[in-house]
C-alpha cells in the first residue's frame, strides 16, 4: 500500500470545522486538480457553484434539513450535473441537442460525482476535511432559484469543506465479497456476511465517541429504504429539462 491508498482508507466525513479559512489559492488548486478527472466522452457535463453569501448559506442549511455545517463550513460547494453548456456548444455549431435521455442524466450525474470525489480527496490530501450534502436535493426548486441554475443543470450534491475540528473514527465498510465479484455476480453467503457486518458495524456505533448508538447496518438500511426517497425529484428534473418519463 502507498500513501495515496493509506489516505483513502483514512477517509471519514467531517461535519465540524475550525474557523480557519481555506486559503483561496489552495481551494483553487484543489478545484483545478480535480478538474482533470475523467469525464464521459470528454463532455465535462458538470459545474460547481461556491456559495459565499451568508444569508444564502443560512437558507441552504435550512433547506438541507438544518445541517449546521452547511452554514458554518469555511467553504460550501454545490456540484451540478450540467448539460447546459452542451446545448450552447450545439448552438455554436448550428446543431440541435436531442434532450431528455436517461443516459444524459446518468452521464452528467456520474461526471459531477467523479469531480466531487476528486475535490474531496484532494482536499483531504491537504489536511482539509469535508462531507457531501445530498440534503441539497430536499428543496431543489429553491436551490435552483437561489443559484440561478439554467435549464439542463441540477444540483447533485453539496459539499462542506474546511479544516477539521473533530476526528471521527473511520466507518467499517461492507465485507469485500459483498461488493467485489469476479466474472459473475455470485450471491453467495450474503445473509451470513451481512450478519457479520452488522456485528462489526454495531461495535463501531457503540464505541464511537460522538453520537454512539445501538443499531445494526441492516436496521439502518431497512428503515431508510422502506421510506419514500425524495419523490419530488422526478417532477423537478422534468421541469429542469431532464425529461425523464
Ligand atoms: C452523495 C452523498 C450525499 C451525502 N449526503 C449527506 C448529507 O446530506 N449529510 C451528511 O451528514 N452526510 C451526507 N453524506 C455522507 C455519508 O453519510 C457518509 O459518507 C457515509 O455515512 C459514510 O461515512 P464516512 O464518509 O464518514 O466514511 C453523503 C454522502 C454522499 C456520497
Amino acid at each position: 500500500m502507498n500513501e495515496v491508498m493509506e489516505l483513502m482508507k483514512k477517509h471519514r466525513s467531517i461535519r465540524r470545522f475550525t474557523e480557519r479559512e481555506v486559503e483561496e489559492e489552495l481551494l483553487k488548486e484543489i478545484i483545478d486538480s480535480a478538474r482533470h478527472s475523467a469525464t464521459s466522452s470528454f463532455l465535462q457535463a458538470y459545474s460547481v457553484v461556491r456559495v459565499r453569501d451568508d444569508a444564502n448559506r443560512e437558507k441552504l442549511a435550512a433547506y438541507c434539513g438544518d445541517q449546521k455545517h452547511v452554514k458554518q463550513a469555511p467553504v460550501f460547494l454545490v456540484f451540478c450535473a450540467d448539460l447546459h453548456k452542451l446545448s450552447v456548444a450545439c448552438d455554436l455549431q448550428g446543431a440541435e441537442m436531442k434532450k431528455g435521455y436517461v443516459e444524459q442524466l446518468i452521464i452528467a450525474s456520474v461526471d459531477a460525482a467523479i469531480w466531487g470525489q476528486s475535490v474531496l480527496f484532494a482536499a483531504e490530501s491537504m489536511g482539509l476535511g469535508g462531507v457531501y450534502v445530498g440534503g441539497i436535493r430536499n428543496h431543489p426548486d429553491e436551490v435552483t432559484e437561489m443559484l440561478k441554475l439554467p435549464e439542463q443543470v441540477f444540483p447533485v450534491f453539496g459539499m462542506s469543506l474546511g479544516y477539521p475540528d473533530q476526528n471521527p473514527q473511520v466507518k467499517p465498510r461492507m465485507p469485500l465479497p459483498l461488493v467485489y465479484k469476479e466474472d459473475i455476480y455470485l450471491m453467495d453467503k450474503e445473509k451470513e456476511l451481512l450478519k457479520e457486518y452488522d456485528e462489526s458495524f454495531l461495535e463501531y456505533l457503540r464505541s464511537r465517541e460522538s453520537n454512539p448508538r445501538e443499531e445494526t447496518w441492516t436496521e439502518t438500511v431497512a428503515s431508510k429504504v422502506s421510506k419514500e426517497s425524495r419523490p419530488h425529484m422526478k417532477a423537478y428534473l422534468q421541469k429542469q429539462g431532464f425529461n425523464i418519463n
